[in-house]
């Protein structure tokens, strides 16, 4: 497993991100969830996604409770859209999660320039800053869901915006707004700027057919700009394949540094 530093949140992930966005459909308890996580941790995903919207926070929580905190990164979101929603939230993720911070919070799901501008989601965010002021929250960013063109402008050039949670697979699927081929431009260009970069529906929210999937995932571990590739791992065949492609391309990603 490859293990790198965050972009400049300075947190040190895995590359490999457990996308805990559809844990819900085959973990029936938080208890099956927690273990489940355990195996992700014992195989070296030390970075967590997840969100308020997910109901998947008690799940972490249950795995949270049985190791020392600072052994995994956890990333969470809130759709809140002002102050008193955004608060709330930041509360119901410290206590689902047991714990006493949240690495990094994401805005979730930011849909176009005015919805990062209003004055509601500015509310959100003084909360974000009161929490990252208490210790309560590490770093702060947005997710852009399936947005690129001018939705990747303006979160870019958001100075609080550390951390973003963009689409990228193999084929540009799923993306509006612009092409993409300038999807990954914009992708760069954050990259550069220092933000930390995780890319989701890396296989098409799991419409690519079983036996296309590694090539799909493969694509993902090949994007230089993108930190953490995010999989929306649901049960222990997933951790298998993903763990053993990670770790194949930090082989392969050893050897190309080294050579250079
Ligand atoms: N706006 C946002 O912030 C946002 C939106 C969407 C997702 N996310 C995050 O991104 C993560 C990934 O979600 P995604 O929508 O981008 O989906 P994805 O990772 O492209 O695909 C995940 C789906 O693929 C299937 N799958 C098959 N083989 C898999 C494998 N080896 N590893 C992982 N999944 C496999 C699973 O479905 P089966 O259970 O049916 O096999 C799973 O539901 C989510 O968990 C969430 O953390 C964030």
């Amino acid at each position: 497993m490859e293990y790198l530093v965050y972009g400049k949140t300075g947190l040190e992930i895995s590359r490999l991100c457990f996308g805990a966005g559809h844990l819900n459909h085959t973990c029936d308890s938080y208890e099956s969830g927690g273990q489940l996580m355990l195996k992700a941790l014992d195989e070296g995903i030390t970075f967590w996604d997840t969100a308020e919207g997910y109901g998947s926070q008690p799940h972490l929580g249950e795995a949270v409770c049985q190791i020392r905190r600072e052994e995994v990164v956890i990333q969470t979101k809130t759709s809140a859209k002002d102050y008193k929603g955004a608060a709330a939230s930041i509360k119901k993720a410290l206590r689902e999660l047991q714990s006493e911070y949240l690495d990094v919070l994401l805005l979730h799901g930011i849909s176009s320039p005015e919805d990062l501008a209003t004055r509601e989601r500015e509310g959100a965010l003084d909360a974000f800053r009161e929490a990252k002021a208490a210790g309560e929250v590490h770093s702060i960013g947005c997710s852009t869901h399936i947005y690129t063109g001018p939705v990747m402008d303006a979160v870019i050039h958001h100075p609080e915006i550390d951390v973003i949670l963009t689409t990228a697979n193999k084929e540009g699927r799923m993306l509006e707004g612009g092409p993409f081929a300038r999807h990954l431009e914009y992708i760069q260009r954050a990259y550069e700027l220092g933000k930390g970069i995780s890319i989701m529906k890396v296989i098409v929210a799991g419409k690519i057919p079983e036996a296309d999937r590694p090539e799909w995932i493969e694509w993902g571990f090949d994007l230089e700009t993108a930190h953490a590739i995010n999989l929306g791992i649901t049960d222990y065949p997933h951790i298998t394949l993903d763990v053993g492609l990670a770790r194949a391309s930090a082989r392969k990603r050893l050897i190309q540094r080294k050579a250079a």
